[in-house]
């Protein structure tokens, strides 16, 4: 969502907030600011657009050691320059940035008006501003902490104050918010690629803590104003991970990273010895492991596609009972928290609001929740009862790609370690490993197709609606291809299974709107070859992506990508890449912003 920055030190700060709010542009870009403090005055910029936009205005004399900034995903009130962030109070002494949503804003900004206060945006944010002056008594950290009591909802924020050079005081209660430590210089941030460029070392700050930094040190407190020990950490990625080395966008990028990230998810998680997997985060015994009897996955978007991929793999091959179910409902249906079940809760970002706020509400029941995620020290991550890091590297276009088949990837180690605790024999689990370990090089293969799909893309791209269609464990492959293509294109795609079009979605059917088919040499395949001629007798366009040289499907279907042949349990990871790859073209065929797509942020913090 939105992305936060915050800077004192020695240096000019207005060119390390806008640096840091081009690495956060991805998780909102609607409109950004910035608001730096010199000579007991708070200077601020703000502007709708791209920071491309907001750099051209800030002005050159612009100068001063500490500051603070804002890259906006609005929630309340329109897309302008006026709601975009800093908000200031109304002598312009403090100024503030919020990731989050304040829910008694309105009940908070009568009152304030009441006291005379006149608001000059739509935000629900600005209140804050408002709050910290009314209770600043010559002590920042104080007059944020009295104004945070008043506040219900969810935020990570960063706030300066005139008369107070050089300090900048933090605080979280469901956005997160991160410390950077320099040489005689502070950063704080929503996350760590806005400092990585200037430093590794860095704090997570846990929700109900408070920080207040200056260039020479920092202190952090909790809920209760007891100070806080915490532990620094180091940043494992480089900052080369996040650039676009010369791909046109970083989901093309992260598209064709796959081969490598795949193996990056796999590698040194085998134990040959016992042909099963091993995956040191789970925190479970091998007895322990052996007394689940079911497995429930919860996640949003991408992730939920992935979630279910591993539930039918847990079923299929280690027997277990598994489901995979979205995250934001989960967490208001009560749930029932059964004994010997374990859960998962899949997030790349390891911040989206709905999973996280499930996994607590789990926790809270007593359950044992393991996290699948990518960010290294997100709140997922770290509140989880154990876990698995896909490691991906970093997931900069709003659309996911790469950590989709990292995913799924932590779920085929875990089906082969869950398999092997049961049926799965020592040659079956060998089997499994080498299917595993060939997998980079069968997406090497997949990716292979670009030319054919971009000739597809041009054909296909100004189609209106689009069918996504596959059965067994490629049907949430087809539900990930749809979710890509709206995504980034705006094409209007739906997925089914392919079984399910004949009890409605076929209503839809005409010679314009193309259904895409996923057929493996699957136990499915003559099904849906079935699915795919109810289609062609309505006239509809078919493409089939379908096994190389599998000749009775490239005969029916109009168009066809081939992908190489693996086994088939294997095949969501070839038949993704080619959906990913169409998705893409069709974006740039329509001349769509592909790594920011309209009304999207990356990582979701609100509910
Ligand atoms: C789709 C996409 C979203 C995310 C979803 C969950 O391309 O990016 O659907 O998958 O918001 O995000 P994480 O995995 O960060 O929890």
């Amino acid at each position: 969502m939105c992305g936060i920055v915050g800077y004192c030190g020695l240096r000019q700060a207005s060119d390390i907030l806008i640096d840091g709010l081009k690495r956060l542009e991805y998780r909102g870009y609607d409109s950004a600011g910035i608001c730096v403090g010199n000579s007991g005055l708070l200077n601020i910029v703000k502007r709708k657009g791209k920071i491309k936009d907001l750099r051209e205005v800030v002005p050159l004399e612009f100068k001063g050691l500490y500051g603070i900034g804002h890259t906006r995903w609005a929630t309340h009130g329109e897309v302008n320059d006026t709601n975009a962030h800093p908000h200031s109070d109304a002598a312009g002494k403090v100024a503030i940035c919020h990731n989050g949503i304040i829910e008694n804003y309105e009940s908070l900004r009568a009152i304030l008006t009441k006291e005379g206060i006149v608001f000059r945006t739509e935000t629900d944010s600005e209140v804050i501003a408002h709050l910290v002056s009314r209770s600043y008594k010559g002590d920042l950290f104080e007059a944020v902490r009295e104004a945070i009591g008043l506040l219900k909802g969810t935020y990570g924020i960063v706030v300066v104050h005139a008369d107070e050079p050089g300090r900048i005081v933090g605080a979280r209660n469901g956005s997160p918010l991160v410390a950077g430590i320099g040489d005689d210089e502070m950063f704080l941030a929503s996350d760590v690629t806005a400092m990585m460029a200037h430093t590794k070392q860095v704090l997570y700050l846990e929700d109900g803590e408070m920080i207040d930094i200056r260039p020479s040190g920092y202190t952090i407190s909790d809920a209760h104003n007891r100070e806080v020990e915490k532990k620094i950490e180091s940043i494992t990625w480089e900052l080369e991970q996040i650039e676009k080395h010369g791909y046109a966008h970083y989901m093309q990028k992260e598209i064709h990273e796959q081969p490598q990230s795949v193996l990056r998810a796999i590698q040194g998680r085998f134990n040959r010895e016992g042909a099963t997997a091993k995956l040191g985060g789970l925190n479970l015994t091998p007895k322990e492991l052996l007394n689940i009897e079911r497995v429930k996955i919860i996640a949003a978007g991408t992730s939920y596609h992935a979630g279910m991929v591993g539930a039918y793999l847990l079923e299929s091959l280690a027997r277990i009972p598994a489901s995979a179910e979205l995250a934001s409902e989960v967490r208001y249906r009560n749930p029932i928290v059964e004994k010997n079940t374990l859960y998962f809760a899949v997030s790349q970002s390891g911040e989206t609001a709905d999973t996280l706020y499930a996994m607590r509400e789990l926790q809270r029941k007593g359950a044992t929740v393991l996290g699948v995620c990518n960010v290294v020290g997100s709140t997922i991550a770290r509140e989880s009862d154990g876990g698995v890091y896909i490691h991906s590297g970093p997931e900069i276009a709003v659309a996911s790609t790469k950590a989709f088949t990292s995913q799924i990837s932590v779920f085929y180690l875990f089906t082969l370690l869950m398999a092997r605790t049961r049926d799965l024999s020592i040659e079956g689990g060998l089997g499994f490993v080498c299917g595993l370990e060939s997998i980079p090089e069968y997406i090497g293969k997949a990716l292979a197709q670009k030319p054919k799909i971009i000739e597809l893309a041009k054909k296909y791209a100004q189609a209106q609606d689009f069918l996504f269609l596959g059965r067994g464990i490629n049907y949430p492959v087809a539900l990930e291809g749809a979710l890509k293509l709206k995504e980034i294109s705006y094409i209007h795609a739906e997925g089914y299974s392919a079984a399910e079009i004949k009890h409605g979605p076929i209503a839809l059917i005409n010679e314009v709107t193309p259904s895409l088919f996923l057929i493996p040499d699957d136990h499915l395949r003559e099904k849906v070859i079935s699915n795919m001629k109810e289609i062609k007798a309505r006239k509809g366009p078919v493409i089939a992506v379908c096994v190389e040289g599998d000749q009775e499907v490239m005969n029916i279907a109009d168009d066809y990508i081939e992908v190489p042949k693996v086994h088939e349990l294997f095949y969501p990871y070839v038949m993704v890449v080619p959906l990913q790859l169409f998705s893409y073209y069709c974006a740039l065929e329509l001349k769509r912003n592909v790594d920011q797509p309209r009304n999207l942020a990356k990582s979701v913090t609100v509910e």
